[in-house]
C-alpha cells in the first residue's frame, strides 16, 4: 500500500537529507530488498529531532525490528541515555544487535525480546519518550499502557497512524479500526497534546501535559 505522502514528495524530501552513514544506509537497503517495514530516513529524522527537543534520556521502543529506528533514537539521547529495544522476534533482535554495535551505540541500548506491551509493564521507571510501532491491533492498548509511563513533558510517538489513508473511511478491518481508535484517543483527552505529521504513513506525536 502507498504511503500518505506522495512518492514525488517523499523522494524530494529524502533527497534533501544528508547522506546517512554506512550502517543506516545498509539497513535501508536491506529493508528495501527484504520488505522490512522500517520508519525510513524521513521519520527516523523526526524521531531523532523529537528526542533532542524533549531532552529525552530514557526511551522505550515498542516494535524495533532490525534496530533502524533504535539507532536514530540512540544517537539522540547521548552517551548517558538508555533505549529499551523490544521485539517479538529473536532473529530480529540478533540482527539488530549487530547493527547497533556497528553504529557505536550498543552501550546505551538494552535489547529485550518478547511482547512489547508486557516488556513495558515489566520494565520499571518512567520514560521521556515511548515510540510505538507494534502490530496495529494493539494500538489502543498501547495508548492506555504507555501514557501513565511517560513523564509530564515527555512524548508518545506512534507510526503508521494514517495507514495509507484507510483511516478516512469507516472500516471493519481490525488494524484500521484499531488505528482509528488510537487517533480518537490521542486527540480526545486533555492528558496529551497530539499532532499527526503526514510524513510517510503518518506519525502521531503526543506531548504529555
Ligand atoms: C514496523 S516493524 C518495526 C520497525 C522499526 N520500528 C523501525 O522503524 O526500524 C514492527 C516490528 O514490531 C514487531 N512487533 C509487532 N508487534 C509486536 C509486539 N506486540 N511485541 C513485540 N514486537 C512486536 C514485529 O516483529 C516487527 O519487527
Amino acid at each position: 500500500m502507498p504511503n500518505v505522502l506522495s512518492e514525488a514528495l517523499d523522494g524530494y524530501l529524502t533527497d534533501l537529507m544528508p547522506e546517512r552513514d554506512e550502517v543506516l544506509t545498509e539497513m535501508e537497503e536491506k529493508a528495501n530488498a527484504e520488505r522490512i517495514p522500517i520508519v525510513g530516513p524521513l521519520v527516523g529524522r523526526v524521531l531523532h529531532q523529537m528526542a533532542v527537543l524533549s531532552g529525552a534520556r530514557r526511551v522505550f521502543e515498542m516494535g524495533s525490528a532490525i534496530g533502524y529506528s533504535t539507532i536514530w533514537l540512540a544517537r539522540a539521547v547521548g552517551p548517558e541515555g538508555r533505549i529499551y529495544y523490544s521485539d517479538g522476534s529473536e532473529q530480529n533482535a540478533n540482527q539488530a544487535r549487530r547493527f547497533i554495535e556497528r553504529a557505536g551505540v550498543a552501550d546505551r541500548v538494552v535489547i529485550q525480546v518478547g511482547d512489547a506491551l508486557e516488556l513495558l509493564e515489566q520494565t520499571e521507571g518512567s520514560f521521556d519518550l515511548i515510540f510505538n510501532d507494534v502490530d496495529k491491533h494493539d494500538y489502543p492498548r498501547v495508548f492506555d499502557l504507555a501514557l501513565p509511563r511517560i513523564r509530564r513533558g515527555g512524548l508518545l510517538i506512534t507510526d503508521n497512524v494514517l495507514w495509507s489513508g484507510r483511516v478516512t473511511q469507516p472500516s471493519d478491518d481490525r488494524w484500521t479500526s484499531a488505528i482509528q481508535e488510537y487517533n480518537r484517543k490521542a486527540y480526545g483527552t486533555d492528558e496529551v497534546w497530539t499532532t499527526i505529521i503526514p510524513l510517510r504513513d503518518g506519525v502521531a506525536v503526543s506531548l504529555k501535559r
